[in-house]
């Protein structure tokens, strides 16, 4: 079978949408779970990095994008400033997570690469890499 026709299965590949909220996913033990701009989305995004944690076979990994929390006073003041109302346009979207904290207090080893990805530098500060789990 050539590659235009194998299927999601044959390639040994098989996704999944899990829940980061109820904890029941019924399968575990994924090499890899991919997470982007959910983190800040989530209402409790420790309990979401422990399942992710959970449902992650030990030496897999977490490939991550995620904005958060900048690393310039004027710009993080500015972030606490708009997180409300922000927060109301946005679906619960917040301005002020420390993903790299966030991460790491959930028992993650993040490497990841960080920056400001767009204008205006209040809403666009990024955290991108991958995250592995012992
Ligand atoms: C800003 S959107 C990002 C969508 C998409 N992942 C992307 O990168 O474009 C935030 C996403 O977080 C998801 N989300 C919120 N709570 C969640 C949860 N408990 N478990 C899984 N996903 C959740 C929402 O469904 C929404 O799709």
């Amino acid at each position: 079978m050539n590659s235009s026709t194998s299927s999601w299965y044959d390639r040994k590949v098989l996704p999944r949408l899990l829940d980061f909220a109820c904890g029941l996913s019924p399968i575990a033990g994924f090499d890899c779970v991919v997470c982007t701009y959910t983190l800040c989305s989530v209402r409790d995004p420790s309990a979401a990095l422990a399942e992710m944690r959970r449902v992650i076979r030990p030496g897999g990994r977490l490939l991550f994008a995620e904005h958060g929390l900048a690393p310039d006073a004027s710009v993080r003041k500015w972030r606490r400033r708009l997180e409300p109302w922000w927060s109301r346009m946005a679906g619960g979207c917040r301005l002020t997570r420390d993903v790299p904290a966030l991460l790491k207090s959930a028992g993650f080893t993040p490497t990841y690469q960080m920056g400001y990805v767009a204008r205006p530098k209040s809403l666009a500060y990024n955290f991108w890499g991958d995250a592995t789990c012992p």
